[in-house]
């Protein structure tokens, strides 16, 4: 597995979010962004439609588009100003 992109440098007591990711469970915590709660299990957010190189936001502030993602169940997010929830399912790779 690889290392993840983000690491959390201090653990307050928040309560955990269950949510999927590539549907493997995972876990965040209250008030994690989605950029946050995935890159802090992984590289990546995505890869892009152009050349499948990952992209994984730049901004981190809701301005740059480079964070988008696919959810299983509905339309894609700006990971970076989307706040985690419980039970959300979320894709690294765009549904055909
Ligand atoms: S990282 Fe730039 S809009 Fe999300």
């Amino acid at each position: 597995m690889t290392k993840p992109l983000l690491t959390r440098l201090a653990a307050l007591p928040r309560t955990r979010v269950d949510f999927e990711l590539d549907g493997m469970p995972c876990t965040g915590f209250d008030g994690d962004t989605v950029l946050t709660a995935v890159l802090a299990q992984g590289q990546r957010l995505r890869e892009t439609e152009f050349s499948a190189s990952p992209r994984a936001g730049f901004c981190l502030m809701g301005a740059c588009q480079d964070c988008w993602m696919d959810s299983a169940d509905g339309p894609r997010l700006r990971a970076c100003s989307t706040p985690l929830q419980a039970g959300m399912r979320l894709l690294t790779r765009r549904l055909p």
